[in-house]
């Protein structure tokens, strides 16, 4: 099982400090979960330390295609692994739709992670526009196969696949659980036998309460989680909900 909380653009070095050290003391490192946190750029470093010996892992929210030079205000991957980062988070819907970010980019962005060693988080998932007219699972093999075709299957399969339906992120209304199975089994469809072990999380108003029932799902192998992952106990308790199984 994997957990993921994604801070998004919250808080400052204090509390992102203070929620660090809450979850390094709270982990109980079970380890048939990975537990992996995304803070602010800036705040990485300082969260890394604290929670690198209490086997958390840290990862950015996103990265530059370009390996370094003149582009003012990236970040590149590298840059993201020297200080300690095993993961980045690709394709985010806030950054297709905040920051326009389009399939051919997001997928050189996945490319890029892979190139240094990083493992990318690839986010897919459709609007509630898509949901309503019945296209989410033509939306997502979209998203899918544009980064097959950049970084082969293989290099799609070594990454993490996060299913985050956009009506879901930030509203308290996670999809069902037996929805969001059937939109994994076509991800895990579109893996082929290479996809057999690669992780597919959901993501969308995760929280202590819903998260067990998702978890128990065939084929969703645990959560990229938004807002509860900002409150320390919250985050424990899903994380506990996940090694349970
Ligand atoms: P929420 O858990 O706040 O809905 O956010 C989900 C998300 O976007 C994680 O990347």
């Amino acid at each position: 099982m994997l957990v993921a909380g994604n801070w998004k653009m919250n808080g400052l070095l204090n509390d992102a400090e203070h929620l660090a050290e809450k979850l390094a003391s709270g982990n109980t490192q079970n380890r048939n979960t990975e537990v992996i946190i995304f803070p602010p750029f800036l705040h990485i470093s300082a969260v890394a330390r604290i929670v690198q010996k209490f086997d958390i892992k840290t990862g950015g929210q996103n990265c530059s295609v370009a390996e370094s030079g003149a582009n003012t205000g990236e970040i590149s991957c590298e840059m993201l692994l020297d200080i300690g980062c095993s993961h980045v988070i690709v394709g985010h819907s806030e950054r297709r739709s905040l920051h326009g970010e389009t399939d051919a980019l997001v997928a050189k962005k996945y490319a890029a992670a892979l190139d240094v060693g990083l493992t990318p988080i690839l986010c897919v998932g459709e609007s509630l526009e898509q949901h309503n007219s019945g296209e989410t699972e033509e939306v997502v093999v979209r998203q899918l196969s544009s980064v097959r075709e950049t970084v082969g299957l293989g290099g799609l399969c070594s990454g993490i696949i996060a299913y985050e339906p956009l009506w879901s992120i930030g509203t308290g209304r996670a999809a069902l659980p037996s929805k969001v199975q059937s939109v994994h089994e076509t991800i895990r469809s579109c893996l082929g036998d290479e996809g057999a072990k690669t992780r597919i999380v959901y993501g969308g108003s995760l929280n202590s309460q819903n998260s067990a029932a998702m978890f128990a799902e065939k084929d969703i192998d645990g959560g990229l989680v938004g807002g509860a992952s900002l409150q320390a106990e919250e985050f424990l308790r899903i994380i506990k909900m996940a090694e349970r199984l």
